[in-house]
């Protein structure tokens, strides 16, 4: 497994750390500016409750619960934006694919579910206690984990077919340059799918969430902001769905 992730790597370190489970590229000087939500992330006891009560109970309400999509739902979105197959499809692609911002591995078990045997779904995440939990649920071979910065993403360019970052771009410290590298690395004609955090178009609830965003440090993006940037970048047939808080945003290089 971490050979086929090594790889993926614009620059595959001599004597690889994979002790904790996961492919540790990360040393002291490029860990990710610690802003308040960053160190929340960090935390040894977030990456216990993230995934049955943090992400459902906080993202679906920004989702706006219960009219917005829940967890299936998203997942199916992810699989179907990434052109990836039906997890019951006995033909499904053998892609491979780039989860940004994995947390704990939810989205890239999710993703994994997607790819065929001869795939590959590689979650990157800074956070150790989160990849700690990641390599600790059960997972299909097709999984692997690398801690990396998403602002300078280590991967050789065209080295996926599917690039997804749900639930991370609000924090990166300069999601422009994060969202660079994941065009950078997709090979052409490769899927994006992004979820991130929407500026509702209601002056004072607009405010009110710009203000929240400064205080705990996530990015709070305008509704044409990310589609103009895939745009910018290359992309086309360009996917966008709006909800209360947070937005979906995709498309196909080139
Ligand atoms: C809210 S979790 C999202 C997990 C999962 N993708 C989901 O949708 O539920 C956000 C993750 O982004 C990671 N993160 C934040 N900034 C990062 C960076 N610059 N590079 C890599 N990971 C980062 C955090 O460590 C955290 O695990």
């Amino acid at each position: 497994m971490y050979e086929r992730v090594r790889g993926l790597l614009a620059a595959p370190p001599a004597e690889p750390d994979t002790s904790a489970g996961y492919l540790d590229l990360l040393g002291p000087s490029d860990e990710p500016a610690p802003t308040p939500a960053q160190r929340v992330m960090q935390s040894a006891f977030l990456p216990h409750i993230y995934e049955r009560v943090w992400r459902p109970v906080g993202f679906n309400l920004a989702k706006g619960w219960p009219a917005g999509p829940d967890t299936a739902e998203e997942n199916e979105l992810a699989r179907s934006w990434l052109a990836l197959g039906r997890p019951a499809d006995p033909r499904k692609p053998d892609a491979t694919v780039l989860d940004v911002a994995c947390g704990p591995g939810n989205v890239t078990r999710a993703l994994a579910e997607g790819v065929g045997p001869g795939g590959l779904v590689v979650g990157l995440d800074a956070s150790r206690t989160m990849l700690a939990r990641a390599v600790a649920e059960p997972a299909p071979a097709t999984v692997g984990y690398v801690r990396g910065n998403a602002v300078t993403l280590p991967f050789a360019d065209d080295a996926f077919d599917a690039v997804c970052c749900f639930g991370g771009l609000y924090l990166f410290d300069d999601p422009w340059s994060a969202l660079d590298h994941m065009t950078r690395v997709l090979k052409p004609g490769g899927r994006i799918a992004v979820l991130t955090s929407r500026r509702p178009n209601l002056p004072l609830l607009g405010t009110g969430t710009e203000l929240a965003g400064r205080l705990t440090g996530l990015r709070v993006f305008g509704d044409r902001e990310l589609a103009a940037a895939l745009e910018d970048r290359g992309f086309r047939q360009i996917r966008h769905r709006r909800l209360p808080l947070m937005q979906f945003v995709g498309g196909r290089l080139g």
